[in-house]
């Protein structure tokens, strides 16, 4: 006969850790089954903050530090329901202040995560945060996070979703997509880090960013 007492002793002796790897890959096959353009578009925010933090001069640390909060930057779209973020039709007002809320969401499902790094977390809050422009409001600029890494994220995943199809529209190429995010005169782009647009064009100008990259 098994010795309840003495089994449970032993599952609850282990130190149950979730590495990052394990958790992300996870996630990622989640959303790459139920979400299928979320998956893709996390992937190709990654390829994009790798190539544009490696222009920057950032080092190994921060480059993971990337590599993780771009995997995860949407994970707050778990919370959205689906027929909202597939929706071919125009959004409504109230529709796309529930999409919004996927940047504290996805805070608030990462803080739980103890071992996590805060940066990764500060990444899923301020992905659309634009230097005080864009949302959610009122954040502070820098808290303790890299300022110039959230940017970097910022710029890549516009770059992405604008390069991306989706059920509304077709894929857009990196040139015209770049032209897209550099008119000023549109309110979304208010924000954008100059620094970083510029390490944009330079990888679009020599090639180093291309549509095969994404879509093969
Ligand atoms: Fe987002
Ligand atoms: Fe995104």
């Amino acid at each position: 006969m098994i010795n309840r007492e003495l089994t449970d002793k032993k599952v609850f002796d282990i130190d149950i850790n979730i590495k990052i790897d394990e958790f992300v890959s996870f996630y990622l096959k989640i959303v790459n089954r139920s979400l299928n353009h979320l998956g893709r578009h996390s992937e190709n925010t990654a390829i994009v903050c790798n190539l544009l933090a490696k222009r920057m001069n950032f080092k190994c640390s921060e480059l993971k530090l990337l590599k993780y909060g771009s995997l995860l930057h949407d994970i707050g779209k778990l919370f959205v329901p689906a027929e909202i973020l597939n929706s071919s039709r125009l959004l409504s007002v109230v529709e796309f202040d529930i999409i919004k809320t996927h940047t504290s969401f996805g805070y608030e499902a990462l803080d739980d995560f103890v071992s996590f790094p805060k940066d990764i977390k500060y990444f899923a809050l301020k992905h659309h945060y634009r230097n005080g422009f864009g949302y959610p409001k009122n954040l502070l600029y820098n808290n303790g996070t890299d300022p110039l890494l959230v940017d970097i994220l910022t710029v890549a995943d516009s770059f992405s979703a604008i390069m991306e199809p989706r059920t509304y529209k077709n894929n857009v190429n990196t040139l015209k997509s770049y032209e897209i995010m550099s008119d000023e005169t549109n309110d979304k782009n208010k924000g954008l880090n100059k620094e970083v647009m510029d390490s944009l064009k330079y990888l679009i100008d020599n090639k180093k960013i291309s549509l095969n990259s994404f879509f093969n």
